[in-house]
């Protein structure tokens, strides 16, 4: 049956930035669809709370305090999970950030934070689970990048972002190429603006919000949970045959 291939029961997910915005959305979608989560967040106030929502549907849940710029922090998530849960099947990397700057006031450590967060952590999370399910011979990975790995976004200025995300969908393809052997697909979703909590200042504010809806065909910003599916579809064998890609999500944003 087809509506059986999405299902993800008995599988063990993990989700970095998992307490709040759009990889809570990721940990709620992919325990409806039957998953454990485990909660791979910096933030030690939202990634409990999210741990206990999922608990709260039936699903076994697991807070790992995680910074993804720290190898021995993924290390350590990687192994307490394996010993908590004895396998990974879905590696969802969401932990990102955005830094709204001119390229020609943007600092040293600034650029350097942007790319240790969104590019950087998310291969070394890659590498330390990916070497797990090279071990197992099966596994699935999701990117999130951006449409701004695709185009570049106006009015706000942000060279450090848009360089990452379109990084981070040429080495979703490059593991995807590397690890087809061992069984394990790599794909990327590009979100348009999603309508989260953080970016709702942004759609409110006249010089944004306007020019940013302007320019989306769908005349809207995306839905957080609109995502929800589209994951589950790439960590789910409904997308076997599915490695290499970036899913772009944004309202036809990219389309003009
Ligand atoms: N919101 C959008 O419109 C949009 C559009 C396209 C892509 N994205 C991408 O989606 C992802 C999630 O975005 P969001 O809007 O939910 O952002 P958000 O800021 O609401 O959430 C990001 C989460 O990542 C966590 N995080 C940050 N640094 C971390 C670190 N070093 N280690 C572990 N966790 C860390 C934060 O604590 C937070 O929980 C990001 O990769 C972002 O670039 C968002």
């Amino acid at each position: 049956m087809v509506l059986e291939k999405f299902s993800l029961a008995n599988q063990v997910a993990i989700v970095t930035g998992g307490g709040q915005g759009l990889g809570k959305v990721f940990c709620h979608a992919f325990a409806e669809a039957g998953a454990d989560i485990v909660v791979a967040e910096i933030n030690p106030e939202t990634g409990p709370t999210t741990a206990a929502e999922i608990e709260a549907m039936g699903r076994r849940a697991l807070f790992i305090p995680t910074d993804v710029r720290d190898k021995a922090s993924i290390q350590a998530m990687v192994d307490r999970t394996m010993a908590e849960f004895g396998k990974i099947d879905i590696l969802m990397n969401n932990a990102g950030i955005v830094q709204h700057l001119e390229a020609e006031k943007v600092t040293e450590a600034g650029w350097r934070d942007v790319i240790d967060v969104n590019l950087t952590g998310l291969f070394f999370c890659c590498q330390a689970v990916g070497r797990q399910m090279i071990a197992q011979r099966s596994g699935c990975i999701i990117n999130i990048a951006s449409m701004s790995g695709l185009i570049v976004n106006f009015p706000q200025c942000q060279a450090s972002y848009n360089a990452s995300k379109a990084a981070v969908i040429q080495l979703t393809k490059s593991l995807a190429a590397e690890w087809a052997p061992y069984n394990i697909r790599v794909n990327a979703i590009a979100p348009g603006y999603m309508g989260t909590d953080m970016a709702k200042p942004f759609f409110d504010d006249p010089e944004y919000g306007g020019v940013w809806i302007r320019a989306i065909p769908m005349k809207r910003p995306g839905k957080p949970e609109e995502l929800g599916p589209a994951a589950v579809f790439l960590a789910s064998d409904a997308s076997s045959y599915v490695t290499g890609t970036t899913l772009v999500i944004d309202g036809g944003y990219t389309i003009w």
